[in-house]
């Protein structure tokens, strides 16, 4: 099983879905790895409280890349709330695949950056 996953995250690797910028996005917000200094910029354009497009950029590792791509096809209609209580399980399940805590932190970045942009954008809203 463990193989199915592998094969969809180098596919999500080597044909990323929605790379590069949304013109016009409401948020976008870029974080970095500390350990390696990868860094990931998330776009995000909000409809309703809810997340109509994402996308991103950035140069990093295999994981930290793939999961960007696969975390703008997952963040597609959930509402800001929802990307707000996402946790690391929800990461590792999207993924599934067995990670080292050093590969974790990768795969976290994508969705850390989605986490800031959203603060950030609630934060002017008020
Ligand atoms: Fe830098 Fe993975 S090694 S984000």
């Amino acid at each position: 099983m463990e193989d199915l996953y592998k094969e969809n995250l180098l596919d999500h690797y080597k044909n990323p879905r929605n790379h590069g910028r949304i013109i016009k996005a409401d948020i976008h917000m870029e974080d970095s790895n500390p350990l390696c200094g990868d860094e990931i910029e998330i776009f995000l354009r909000v409809k309703d409280g809810k997340i109509e497009k994402a996308s991103f950029e950035g140069k990093g590792c295999v994981i930290s890349q793939a999961t960007a791509s696969m975390l703008t096809e997952e963040l597609k209609g959930k509402a800001l709330k929802e990307v707000q209580r996402m946790e690391r399980e929800d990461i590792l399940d999207m993924i599934g695949v067995n990670l080292t805590h050093t590969r974790i932190k990768c795969a976290m970045l994508p969705l850390m950056a989605a986490k800031k942009a959203i603060i950030e954008y609630e934060s002017k809203k008020e």
